[in-house]
């Protein structure tokens, strides 16, 4: 097994692999699992594996991802695997892959812009290019810069 340090396997939880080798701990800040979280998480760097060169996994105990979730990590880690872990089994597995659209969990950096109003309108941003990620707000039509937004 070329993989991972030893880690203890989870019973129930996540299991976020293939994430390209460095965008792992962004990962774990795009989940809020750097302050406030009880869950017991793994992050493993730099892993050697077949289908990309070097890569992170993040592991995750008791915890499972909702679709907004699953769009930020998207944005960061195209093509990373989503596994469900069931009694210590996987019992789903996707790939996390860029909408054509994000919706409400990004912010406009357009302080113009009408989802920045007092009137709360949800965020929408066009995916246009997916490798880099370019974005553009379907109300003021900026183009959004991933940095600015993340
Ligand atoms: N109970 C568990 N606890 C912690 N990690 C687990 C558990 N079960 C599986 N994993 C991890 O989840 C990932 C996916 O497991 P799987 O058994 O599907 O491996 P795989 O066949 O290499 O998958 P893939 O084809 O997606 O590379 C691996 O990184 C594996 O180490
Ligand atoms: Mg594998
Ligand atoms: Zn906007």
């Amino acid at each position: 097994m070329s993989e991972e340090l030893k880690v203890r396997k989870i019973k129930d939880g996540t299991v976020i692999d293939h994430i390209k080798a460095g965008k792992g701990k962004k990962v774990l800040d795009i989940l809020g699992m750097e302050d406030g979280s009880s869950s017991v998480t793994a992050l493993l760097m730099n892993v050697t594996s077949g289908r990309v060169e070097k890569k992170d996994i993040v592991k995750i105990e008791n915890k499972t991802l909702g679709k907004e979730e699953v769009d930020k990590i998207a944005l960061i880690a195209p093509h990373a695997t989503y596994n469900v872990i069931k009694d210590f089994e996987v019992i789903n597995k996707s790939k996390i892959e860029l909408p054509d659209a994000i919706e409400g969990i990004l912010k406009c950096p357009n302080p113009k812009c009408v989802t920045n109003m007092n009137e709360p309108v949800k965020t929408k941003f066009k995916v246009e290019e997916k490798e880099p990620v370019k974005l553009r707000c379907n109300y003021c039509e900026r183009l959004i810069n991933l940095k600015d937004v993340l």
